[in-house]
């Protein structure tokens, strides 16, 4: 480390957060993806602004923030489907690089489920390896024996009108999940769900990510489920998006259900509340906010 202090660990760890020139200590593993100064303007629409975030290998990443504040956008841009503004710096496994870049190297699960209604269950799963050009048949197999730890023996040959919304929605996660790539990132995955099912699902995605050791990046409006599944929560603010505030969520994993009523959940709960709160009011009254934000693009 090249350090002559004399406290030890604690300093050592100070200087290793503190200054970028210091070199990266052995056990500290690189991030797998920065942004910094990332921005996005759509015409007069600025939607991201000098963003900044760096995400570790095998971390799970929480996003929230208000309607309309730039999270889709952001998850566009790191998935490969749009170039962000230039000045924006994007470094993917240590490597700066042009978002078209990234585009089939991260798995994608988009806000809308997206399953195409005329294919079964296993032919919507299997559409990525497909684009991939991998065969046909061995894709199907794989996708049969991924069906029990999605919930979903027995239904590989219906179709998406057959199932539950909370069906489709672990058939667009299975997809996510057969297209093998270390970073995942979910656009509110169980957005369409009623809560106890949601808190089902929320247990069950921390079990697979658990046995598949992915990173992911995980939007949703929903604080506890943010706090619930984080190793870390990512405040942005109200358009254009930024990072308003960061927070380690240092609860134990396992997680189980009772977390969510303990002090330390409500600790961190009522700061990520204070932060969202402030920012959705200042979405609230900014100019055009009363246009509603349902049909924004992904
Ligand atoms: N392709 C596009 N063309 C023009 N404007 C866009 C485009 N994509 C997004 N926007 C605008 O950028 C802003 C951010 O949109 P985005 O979908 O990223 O928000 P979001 O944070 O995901 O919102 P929500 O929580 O409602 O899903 C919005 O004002 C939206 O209208
Ligand atoms: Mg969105």
């Amino acid at each position: 480390m090249g350090h002559r202090d004399q406290s030890g660990a604690l300093l050592r760890a100070a200087s290793e957060t503190a200054s970028s020139t210091a070199p990266a200590p052995v056990s500290a593993q690189p991030p797998l993806l920065e942004m910094k100064a990332l921005s996005k303007r759509f015409g007069p629409v600025t939607a991201v602004d000098g963003f900044e975030a760096a995400i570790a290998p095998g971390e799970f990443v929480t996003v929230v923030g208000p309607s309309g504040c730039g999270k889709s956008t952001l998850f566009n841009i790191v998935a490969g489907l749009e170039e962000p503004d230039a000045g924006s710096i994007l470094r993917f496994e240590g490597r700066s690089c042009h978002a078209h870049e990234l585009l089939g190297k991260v798995s994608f699960m988009p806000q809308r489920d997206l399953l195409l209604p005329w294919r079964t269950v296993i032919d919507n799963a299997i559409i990525p390896m497909e684009i991939e050009g991998q065969p046909r048949k061995a894709s199907r197999a794989l996708a049969r024996e991924m069906l029990p730890e999605f919930g979903l023996a027995g239904f590989g040959d219906q179709y998406p009108h057959q199932l539950s919304g909370g069906m489709r929605q672990r058939v667009a996660l299975m997809r996510t999940f057969m297209f093998k790539r270390e970073l995942m990132l979910l656009d509110e995955p169980f957005g369409a769900l009623d809560a106890l099912t949601r808190t089902m699902m929320q247990r069950w995605l921390l079990e697979v990510w658990r046995r598949h050791k992915r990173t992911i990046l995980f939007i949703t409006h929903d604080v506890d489920e943010a706090l619930f599944l984080g190793d870390r929560v990512i405040v942005m603010s109200a358009r254009p998006g930024r990072v308003k505030l960061e927070l380690k969520v240092d609860l134990p994993r396992p997680r189980h259900a009772d977390l969510v009523t303990s002090p330390e959940f409500i600790g961190l709960k009522r700061i990520v509340l204070e932060a969202i709160e402030e920012e959705a009011m200042k979405s609230f009254l900014a100019p055009g906010a009363t246009a509603p934000q349902t049909d924004t693009p992904e």
